[in-house]
């Protein structure tokens, strides 16, 4: 596994919410409640970026067609849509006071 430095950790503010492309992968980190997140930049739907889709204080609702999924699991969150895979979450690593991911 390789750590991939991703942001200082005091960049970071509720509401943080960024796109980065690590080894090939989209990701999307975020910050809500003073938790940190991240996620695979890509609804479960039909694959779209997530980083346009609203923050609530646990999930993020897909700009598209408004499926919200659990920022902490992925896993979508109403319940109608039964096509829509979740989202992939990724573990962060805080490294330095860097927060990054390792692939
Ligand atoms: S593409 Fe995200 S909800 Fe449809």
């Amino acid at each position: 596994m390789v750590f991939y430095k991703l942001e200082e950790q005091r960049n970071l503010f509720d509401g943080y919410l960024k796109a980065f492309e690590i080894a090939g992968r989209k990701l999307l980190l975020v910050q809500q409640a003073g938790r940190i997140y991240l996620l695979e930049n890509k609804c479960g739907h039909f694959g779209v970026a997530l980083e346009k889709g609203e923050l609530t204080e646990n999930s993020i609702i897909c700009s598209e067609h408004g499926i919200e999924f659990d920022l902490l699991t992925g896993k979508v969150m109403n319940n109608h849509w039964d096509d829509c895979d979740p989202v992939n979450v990724f573990k962060v690593v805080l490294q330095d006071e860097m927060i990054g991911v390792e692939l």
